[in-house]
This record gives structure tokens, C-alpha cells and sequence, in this order.
């Protein structure tokens, strides 16, 4: 990996303004923010820096308001929050450039915290207009990025301002890209990717670049019917997507001639309606009948995965194995989970897992906690899984 500046080299910053790139992009429910998970990420590198008597300003987008303002996509909906996982008091300035923003700062002290309102209220942010960051740069001395979730877009507050102040990870980014790079840029051999989820036709640049990457790749969850329908296995009525069987085939192929072994389930849990707890068998997959779908991967393969991880150093999970969010179609997600979680616990494994539903499901299982990293990540960890540079990280890396 690259080396890039972290908050070990950013010297002294009493009295500096540092501009914090962070991702308050949360989840809202009746007005409040319903998972804080992204909040508890940045409180390292905040308290670090107000401890050490710099001005915080953070500059985050919430939702996409696609340059316009719009009160219900505004920051000071989240500062009570970020105030509350912070555990210190928050400010709120009501602009990120500009003379708005600039009065708000006046009042600012060392120690102090402000969140600056939504970048994405600016058309230039998502344009990562030159004018905007020379706004945004204006108003602090250092600029410091701890949203490796937002990493993935090249907008201003992501990656302009990186060339234009002295740049340095945040710790949560930090300890991202050591995790990242843990997982798939220098792991320890053989290393194992899970990839689930409903769609291959989403997925696809993922499985093309893991096959090259990984010695094990497991495919799960709807996508998984794709592969077995390209092996001539009829699903019944499984979703599958049949317009993707060749594509399928091409990456059994590529799979092949890089020494990947692909996994597919070979006993499976179906039913012939998809709601919670309706009548279930557990059948090989060549016995699943024309009105049945495959929700689940079945116990065999389940134990057969297991040992596949329990010989593996490293394990790359992102998406779930079945339809987990319905019972009992979560048992082989849950129950590998659990087995990825004691094997970290043991320490032969390191397990990084990130992207959507994937938290959710490790949650579920109550695996999250042991694994080695848990990525906040949706879009940004899916673009690095499939071998693409994010710009929020090439420009600290520069
Ligand atoms: C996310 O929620 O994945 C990030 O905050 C990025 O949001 P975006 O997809 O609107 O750029």
C-alpha cells in the first residue's frame, strides 16, 4: 500500500482549524438518527483533535440534495446526535463556504467542535468544482479525511480539498486501509472471499476481480442460483438471472485459470412461498421442484464452508449467505458468521467484512464484534472489492 500521512504526522494543531471530512450520511427515523454506527466512527479523531486544541469543523453530505438547499437534508438535523456520541457540545455554522460560513466560525475557540451544514447543498460539491474547495480551504489550515465511506465519490469535500491543504487520514480511515489492505492488497495466504446478496447483475465487477485475487470465493445468496442454473441445475423458481449465464460461465472460467476454487451450496433450503416461516425442505440442489425457491444455503454446505474457513488465514465477507432478514432463511449466514467469529477469536483468521446488508447480518448473528474489521462502508467498500482506486484515498495517498 501507498503511504499516506496520518494524524501521528500532522504536528501541532493548537489553534489550527482542521477541516474533518467525515460521514454523517446517517440513517433517520421520526426525525432522529436511527444507527449511529458512522457517528462512533469519526469520535476518535475528533476528540483527538479537540483534545489537542484544534478547531474541529466538520464537513460531511447528508442524503442527496443534489445542490439545492433543502431544510430536511440539513446537518443541524444530526447535531444533537453527533453532540451525544461525542459526549462534548456541538456547534452548528450554516454554511461550509462562503461569508455564512465565515461569521459562523468567528465565535469558535480552541477545543470547539462545529458541523458545518451539507456540502452537497453546494452544486459544486459533487462537481468538485475548483472554485468551491478554494472556498471550503479557506476556512481551515489542515484538512484531514475520515470518511473512507464517502471515499469512493472525487466531490470537493472528498478529494479536492486534499490537494489543496496538507492532507492526512483520520484514524478511522486509517485503520480502514490497514484493514483493507489486511484483507486483500498483502494478506495472508489462502484467503477466502464470501460474497452473497440477491444479484449478480450488481455484483458482477466484484466476482471478476475477486477470482483473481483469492483462492476461495464463495457465492451465496440469490446470486448463487445464477451459478447453479449455469451449471445446468434447474432452480425451479428461484430468483435467478438468466440473461447472466454466460457471464456466469466467464467467471468459472476466469475462476479456473487463476486457481480459484468457486463454492457453490449442494444441499439447499427452499419453499414454495417467501415469507417468514412457511413449510421448508432442505434438498440437494438438484431436487428443488419447479414451484419452489432456493432462500438458503443448507446445513451440509454450511459445514463444508466452515472447514473451507477453518483452513484459510483470511476471509473477505460481503453480503449474506440467504434471505436473512426472513426467518429461518438467516441460519447459514448466522451460523458461518459465528464460525468466521470464533476462528478470528482463536486467531488463525483475520476476517474484514463490510457493505450494506453485510453489517446487519454479522449484527444479527452476533459475530460483528469478533471480527477483525467491520467496514461502515457501502458503496466505497464494494468499489474497493472490486479493485478500483477511490479517489477520497489515491489523493492522500499523493
Ligand atoms: C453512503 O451512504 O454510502 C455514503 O455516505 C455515500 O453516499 P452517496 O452514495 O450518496 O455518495
Amino acid at each position: 500500500m501507498a503511504a499516506f500521512k496520518t494524524l501521528d504526522d500532522i504536528g501541532d494543531v493548537r489553534g489550527k482549524r482542521v477541516l474533518v471530512r467525515v460521514d454523517l450520511n446517517v440513517p433517520m427515523q421520526d426525525g432522529s438518527v436511527s444507527d449511529t454506527t458512522r457517528l462512533q466512527a469519526m469520535v476518535p479523531t475528533v476528540s483527538e483533535l479537540a483534545d489537542k486544541g484544534a478547531i474541529v469543523l466538520l464537513l460531511s453530505h447528508f442524503g442527496r440534495p443534489k445542490g439545492a438547499k433543502n431544510p430536511s437534508q440539513s446537518l443541524s438535523l444530526v447535531i444533537d446526535a453527533v453532540a451525544d456520541v461525542l459526549g462534548r457540545s456541538v456547534m452548528f455554522v450554516s454554511d461550509c463556504a462562503g461569508e455564512g460560513a465565515r461569521a459562523g466560525l468567528t465565535v469558535l475557540a480552541p477545543g470547539d467542535v462545529a458541523v458545518l451544514e451539507n456540502t452537497r447543498f453546494h452544486a459544486g460539491e459533487e462537481k468538485n468544482d475548483p472554485a468551491l474547495v478554494a472556498a471550503m480551504a479557506e476556512l481551515g489550515d489542515v484538512y484531514v479525511n475520515d470518511a473512507f465511506s464517502a471515499a469512493h465519490r472525487a466531490h470537493a469535500s472528498t478529494e479536492g480539498l486534499a490537494h489543496v491543504l496538507p492532507a492526512f487520514a483520520g484514524r478511522a480511515m486509517e485503520a480502514e486501509l490497514k484493514a483493507l489492505d489486511a484483507a486483500l492488497g498483502n494478506p495472508t495466504r489462502p484467503v477466502a472471499a464470501i460474497v452473497g446478496g440477491a444479484k449478480v447483475s450488481s455484483k458482477i465487477d466484484v466476482l471478476r476481480h475477486l477470482v483473481g485475487q483469492v483462492d476461495h470465493l464463495v457465492i451465496g445468496g440469490g446470486m448463487a442460483n445464477t451459478f447453479l442454473a449455469a451449471r445446468g441445475i434447474d432452480v425451479g423458481k428461484s430468483l435467478c438471472e438468466h440473461d447472466l449465464l454466460e457471464t456466469a460461465n466467464a467467471i468459472f472460467d476466469a475462476a479456473d485459470k487463476a486457481g480459484c476454487t468457486i463454492h457453490l451450496p449442494y444441499d439447499v433450503v427452499v419453499a414454495k412461498e417467501f415469507r417468514a416461516n412457511p413449510p421448508v425442505r432442505t434438498v440437494n440442489v438438484h431436487e428443488v421442484a419447479a414451484d419452489e425457491m432456493i432462500l438458503d444455503v443448507g446445513p451440509a454446505a454450511v459445514e463444508a464452508l466452515s472447514d473451507v474457513l477453518k483452513n484459510c488465514r483470511t476471509l473477505v465477507w460481503n453480503g449474506p449467505l440467504g434471505a436473512f432478514e426472513t426467518p429461518p432463511f438467516d441460519t447459514a449466514t448466522v451460523a458461518l458468521a459465528r464460525t468466521a467469529a470464533a476462528l478470528t477469536r482463536e486467531g488463525s483468521l483475520v476476517s474484514v467484512a463490510g457493505g450494506g446488508d453485510t453489517v446487519a447480518a454479522l449484527n444479527q448473528a452476533g459475530a460483528a464484534g469478533d471480527f477483525t474489521f467491520v467496514s461502515t462502508a457501502g458503496g466505497a467498500f464494494l468499489e474497493w472489492m472490486e479493485g478500483r482506486e477511490l479517489p477520497g484515498v489515491a489523493a492522500l495517498m499523493r
